[in-house]
């Protein structure tokens, strides 16, 4: 593809940058669609996030994806807010609309979507565990009772961090274990837990899991990892060993990217299209 003077700029700002597969997933839905749009990554570094922002105005580019570290603290050099991620207090998508800055946040909403298509989860009644009770672990958990999950027990390291958790999503059924205080409670949520969603980046550099002992699991128990590089990590490794259906954070990439993409471009791509690009990279 030849960029000319029509061509649309997407980016997506981090730090580091070097290990992102947006541009690729980006590119194969604009190929696919026949747009003239380029996806680009950037590198900010920490001191410099304001200016990064007001390049965006600058350049006129159509919008950003954020990704770690900055999906809390963009926030302040934004103009607005939508409902979701005012709600959870993180932004992963940026749109320019007429120099006007607005935070979106697709993860959690990905997660459910991409859940459903790519291991034919129904949210709906489900009792459920996330491990963990970071920026991620709030996404899932807003997009997952919004889906009716009727039970969410939060498994965090600290409990301080858990219980603002479930403080903050105001429902009757979301309950905080702290797994260095509670290591028998937060087994028996485990156990009775029809879906288990690790959400920590414990096993993305190293071969670990925030759980050593995996004979919880019962057969059929669906157990996500949001990770995706590695494919599959220790926590997966084991859980699909001990019986469980296994999902990695590949699916929720795509269907975080699948609601960023209509944001920028107004146009719908298929689930599989930004998928496939996922897994075959
Ligand atoms: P993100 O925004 O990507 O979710 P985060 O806000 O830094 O990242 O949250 C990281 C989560 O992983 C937290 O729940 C953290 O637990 P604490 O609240 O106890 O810090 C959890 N976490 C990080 N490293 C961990 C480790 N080595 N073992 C267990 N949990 C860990």
């Amino acid at each position: 593809m030849v960029f000319n003077g029509h061509t649309h700029v997407v980016g997506v700002i981090g730090h580091p940058i070097t290990h992102t597969v947006s541009p690729s997933m980006h590119h194969a839905a604009y190929d696919f669609l026949g747009l003239n749009y380029a996806f680009v990554p950037f590198d900010v570094a920490p001191n410099r996030l304001a200016e990064a922002v007001a390049g965006i105005r600058a350049l006129s580019l159509v919008g950003v994806n954020v990704t770690v570290p900055y999906k809390e603290s963009v926030i302040p050099y934004l103009d607005d807010l939508d409902p979701v991620a005012r709600q959870i207090g993180a932004v992963n998508v940026i749109c320019n609309v007429d120099g006007r800055l607005i935070g979106y946040n697709t993860d959690g909403d990905g997660f459910v979507a991409s859940a459903k298509l790519c291991c034919d989860v129904d949210f709906s009644g489900k009792k459920v565990v996330i491990i963990g009770a970071g920026g991620a672990a709030k996404g899932i958990a807003f997009a997952m009772l919004a889906a009716g999950i009727s039970e969410l027990t939060i498994l965090n390291r600290t409990r301080d961090r858990a219980e603002a958790l479930v403080a903050q999503l105001t429902s009757g059924h979301v309950r905080a274990i702290s797994l260095s205080e509670d290591l028998s409670g937060a087994y028996e949520a485990l156990r009775r837990a029809h879906i288990v969603v690790q959400t920590t980046p414990v096993g993305m550099r190293s071969d670990e899991s925030p759980l050593v002992d995996f004979s919880w699991v019962i057969p059929g128990q669906v157990c996500v990892d949001i990770i995706y590089r590695p494919k599959e990590t220790l926590f997966l490794k084991e859980a699909e060993e001990a019986g469980a259906r296994i999902l990695n954070g590949e699916g929720m990439l795509a269907g975080q990217g699948q609601l960023a993409f209509r944001l920028f471009t107004g146009q719908d791509v298929p689930f599989e299209i930004m998928y496939n690009s996922v897994i075959s990279n």
